[in-house]
């Protein structure tokens, strides 16, 4: 059990006795910000006071005088309005960082009660290239799925990829009208994703010329209410600072709501304006293209064409199904090399199509059920305090998104009986799967927890989503390409720069650039709150000092160097029983901090958020190089000071690649 967890164990009789429900208050019992109010602060004694109307202080001396903590604190004080302040004893945490040197698990036990999970992550349509968009829910999925087996729950992955939506009409469409069958003989892949991108281009461009007049008309309108807005900005500028002081118009509010309707007027022209000129620079490149600009007019009808295509595949139509056959595993294979580079694997990769003949039933069941009803020749789940139903099959008969993901859940629970089901997606999907979940209630099924754990976008430089300069989606192993790339520059400018000249083989810089670059990509994306969009940055992913992987990378490495440069047998040390002396500040953090590894995974879980996990490792680092600067290890003063050390340099060690590892980071001997 983790210390947090202990200590909550502990408080929660007391607790119990002045409120029936003393779980949220124990989430109040965390690590203290600061030492001198020792290791861990529980503040639930004012909430608790304010609402039984007696004093908080009273209530937590209340509390610690129920308390039995002789065994692990020494300190156990009540400071301020009615803080608890708790302070371990040495020899406590001396004794929980022996039991983990022995421990493969470092002291963090598996849970008590597992339960089983399905974790739905990556799901890519494939047929075209994976994108930048994909990392999130990739990194974040497998991260997820590699804590819960770690804390002893079952895990079942499921890659629910798009393998039988509108882009394999495209890509019927393209080999139909414009495949060059040497080409495909020779490289599948390249040609079908060249078909892909063709018939993109051909859609994009006609889609452009049709969009154009009505985003003209749009600007117009917004030149109009900008006018406006100007005009009564105008009549209510703010007053100049001297004439402010004395007497105030009727609202001092009607200029600053007029300010910014001026600024949310001006904001919505220059976005529009932008949209046009990136449309029409877009349109104008293929104008200039003779042979595009022909191709594309001889196919004015692409976009219907790609969608009687899609039709065509989803009513059976049997050329279009044995076309899907044939691309359908080279689709795989090309999504598979990303992930063998990524270190990412699926139990499962069902995909859409796997449930296309189940979904006649399902929606039937649904009518029959009473739960969904025919609306205008649709079918539609009409939704309490939704404003739109849900679609489950359109007037054409076809069917939905959303259809395949309550055949999928069917499916899954019927297969796996799982206890809950995770849903690693974009945060522009909430609403869908908001729908989908109070569907599946509907349902009268209630015994599975369902979570979106939804995330935000990954930007550019500029604050908007990341594109390639000419607009295009960064499709993924470029993406990858230039981080590896980076990571050898810098493991060849660090390795150049040692001491004693370089130590590395040409061949150990390539391998060890490839665990760099990916571990920089990974690391920057999970250590970020999954909910904020944030910034791509090679610079900052790559930096060897903050939170990034590099620097933690670059941490492990020095850790494991003192065992070589001593010549330590690093078995024989974990087996030797020897104490571990926590005798100055540093050792006694360091000490604790390595213990924090369980608290850390738990709190991680509570939300689904890694960046917990990947903080706890970076705040492990930064205790390393305090003790590292204050405590000589090698060279300490007493045999035994040597080995504490060095036990807790190992423990250290061990901690960090652990916990990377839990992460899907791969760490590095040297650099
Ligand atoms: N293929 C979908 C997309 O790219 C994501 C699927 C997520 N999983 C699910 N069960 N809906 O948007």
């Amino acid at each position: 059990m983790s210390i947090l967890s202990e200590l909550k164990d502990r408080l929660r009789g007391p607790l119990a006795k002045l409120d029936k429900q003393p779980e949220p208050l124990l989430e109040m019992v965390r690590r203290s910000q600061d030492s001198k109010f020792g290791d861990y602060q529980a503040n639930f004694a004012m909430p608790l006071g304010k609402r039984l109307g007696r004093s908080p202080r009273e209530i937590a001396l209340d509390v610690v005088t129920q308390l039995d903590l002789k065994d692990s604190c020494e300190v156990v004080k009540v400071d301020g309005p009615g803080f608890i302040n708790l302070t371990l004893k040495d020899e406590w945490l001396a004794e929980r960082l022996s039991a983990a040197v022995t421990d493969p698990r470092l002291g963090v036990p598996s849970v008590e009660t597992p339960r089983t999970h399905v974790v739905d992550y990556s799901a890519p349509n494939v047929a075209k290239p994976m994108h930048v968009g994909h990392i999130r829910s990739t990194v974040i999925g497998d991260a997820l799925c590699r804590m819960l087996r770690f804390l002893g729950h079952a895990v079942t992955s499921d890659n629910h990829i798009g393998d039988w939506g509108t882009q394999f009409g495209m890509i019927l469409h393209g080999y139909r009208n414009f495949r060059d069958d040497a080409a495909y003989q020779k490289a599948p892949v390249e040609e079908l994703a060249r078909l892909y991108r063709l018939v993109r281009r051909l859609m994009d461009y006609h889609d452009g010329k049709a969009r154009l007049p009505g985003l003209r008309e749009k600007l117009r309108q917004q030149e109009d209410a900008l006018a406006v807005e100007r005009a009564a900005a105008g009549d209510n500028l703010p007053l100049p600072v001297g004439e402010r002081a004395g007497v105030r118009g009727p609202s001092s509010a009607a200029p600053k709501k007029a300010a910014k309707n001026l600024r949310r007027a001006e904001g919505d022209l220059a976005q529009t304006r932008d949209e046009i000129e990136s449309l029409e620079a877009s349109l104008a490149a293929v104008d200039a293209d003779p042979q595009f600009s022909t191709l594309a007019a001889d196919h004015a009808d692409v976009g219907a064409a790609v969608l009687a295509e899609t039709a065509k595949l989803h009513a059976g139509d049997e050329d279009s199904r044995r076309l899907w056959r044939e691309f359908s595993p080279h689709c795989r294979d090309e999504i598979q090399r990303v992930y063998a580079r990524l270190n990412v694997t699926f139990d499962h990769t069902l995909g859409e199509s796997f449930y296309q003949d189940r979904l006649a039933a399902t929606v039937q069941d649904l009518i029959d059920r009473g739960i969904a009803q025919e609306s205008q020749g649709a079918v539609c789940v009409f939704l309490e305090g939704q404003p739109a139903p849900m679609l489950v099959r359109k007037q054409d008969g076809a069917f939905l998104y959303a259809t395949t993901d309550l055949a999928t859940i069917e499916y899954r629970l019927e297969t796996w009986r799982p206890d809950a089901i995770l849903y690693v997606v974009d945060h522009r999907q909430s609403m869908h799967f908001e729908h989908l979940f109070a569907t599946v209630r509907r349902m009268g099924i209630t015994d599975v927890e369902l979570q979106h754990v939804s995330f935000g976008t990954v930007l550019g430089s500029d604050g908007r989503p990341f594109r390639t300069r000419s607009g295009d989606t960064v499709g993924l192993e470029g993406l990858l390409d230039e981080a590896v790339c980076r990571a050898g520059r810098i493991v060849a400018d660090n390795d150049d720069a040692k001491p004693g000249g370089p130590e590395l083989s040409p061949d150990e810089r390539v391998r060890i650039a490839e665990r760099v670059g990916i571990a920089a990509l990974k690391y920057a994306d999970l250590s970020q709150n999954r909910t904020s969009d944030y910034v791509f940055s090679y610079d900052k992913m790559l930096a060897m000092n903050g939170n990034t992987a590099t620097y933690m990378q670059y941490a492990y490495a020095r850790v494991r160097s003192i065992f070589a440069k001593g010549n330590v047998d690093v078995e024989a040390l974990r087996a030797s029983g020897a104490a571990i002396l926590l005798g100055t500040p540093a050792e006694r953090a360091l000490g604790l901090e390595v213990l924090r590894f369980g608290e850390a995974l738990d709190l991680a879980l509570l939300d689904y958020r890694p960046n917990q996990l990947t903080a706890y490792l970076f705040e492990l680092a930064g205790c390393y190089s305090t003790f590292f600067e204050n405590c000589p290890v090698l060279k300490a003063e007493t045999d035994a000071l040597r080995t504490s050390r060095l036990l807790l340099c190992d423990l250290t060690a061990r901690v960090l690649h652990k916990g990377l590892e839990i992460l899907g980071i791969e760490v590095v001997e040297k650099m």
